[in-house]
């Protein structure tokens, strides 16, 4: 059997419940709201989240162009990030945060490190899913489908559009690694950066892009009381079937 890097999967032992109350009287950790709570921190974001018309989409993508606009303008950075679940050679599921870099009726990619542990994760199991959390919308967009590489020519077309300094660094960094110390990093970027004195930094073989093709989009939002939207297309013999389901 193959077995995960994770020992956590051995066993799940129940938190005895001292601990769970000390996480419950933890003030780092909001109280559920209450009508006070929602009158003066969801107002705004609540009056945006009851337009009925998206339940009479006829697909995905549109919508989701839509929202991700409306969080350009209203989150403090990045609204283009979102967690990538992949899982590994055990079945053990795994997440980090990526950037959306292109979206179309195809679907969505991002470009990473094809060496780093989500790509040989992706190697070995093209599936993934997305997930998107807009907190200043209080929207959340869920994504799963199959994984594609994008084209060289599509790869290259992005690398070509990073900073110089960020194209040296994907030359730099064995991304996912062990690194002993930043002097190391530093000493590699050091290295590369006069490796390509005088001439373009070309991408490198291992840089590269994936693009997810949605099976299932399923769109969140928050609505008083805990009683959120939500509507999932599903992909069906090419068609996208739309559903609402309980919050
Ligand atoms: C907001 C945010 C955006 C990120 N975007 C990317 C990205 O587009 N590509 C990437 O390779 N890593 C990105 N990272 C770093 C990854 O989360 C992760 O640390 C790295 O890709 C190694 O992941 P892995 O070891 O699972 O392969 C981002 C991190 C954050 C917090």
């Amino acid at each position: 059997m193959v077995k995960s890097r994770l020992t956590a999967f051995a066993h799940s032992p129940i938190p005895d419940a001292s601990r769970y109350m000390a996480a419950m009287t933890n003030t780092a950790i909001p109280a559920s709201p209450d009508r006070e709570t929602y009158a003066r921190d969801y107002a705004a974001a609540l009056a945006a989240n009851g337009d009925e018309t998206i339940f009479a989409r006829a697909e995905p993508i549109g919508l989701f162009m839509e929202w991700l606009a409306e969080a350009k303008a209203t989150e403090p950075n990045d609204p283009n990030a979102m967690a990538l679940s992949t899982v590994d050679a055990a079945g053990a599921p795994d997440s980090r945060m990526v950037l959306l870099k292109d979206i179309d009726e195809r679907g969505f990619t991002f470009f990473s490190n094809a060496e780093s542990d989500k790509g040989v994760e992706l190697a070995a199991r093209p599936v993934a899913a997305l997930l998107f959390h807009w907190k200043s919308l209080r929207r959340q967009v869920r994504v799963r489908g199959r994984v594609e590489p994008v084209t060289e020519a599509e790869a290259d077309a992005y690398f070509a559009t990073r900073a110089r300094e960020s194209r040296i660094g994907a030359w730099a960094s064995d991304q996912s690694r062990p690194l002993a110390d930043r002097e190391t990093l530093e000493a590699a970027v050091a290295r590369e950066t006069e490796r390509f004195d005088g001439r373009d930094v070309p991408r490198p073989a291992r840089w590269t892009g994936w693009r997810v093709i949605p099976e299932a989009v399923e769109f969140w939002r928050d609505r008083p009381f805990r009683l959120h939207d939500r509507l999932r297309f599903d992909r069906v013999d090419g068609q996208w079937r739309r559903e609402r389901l309980y919050p």
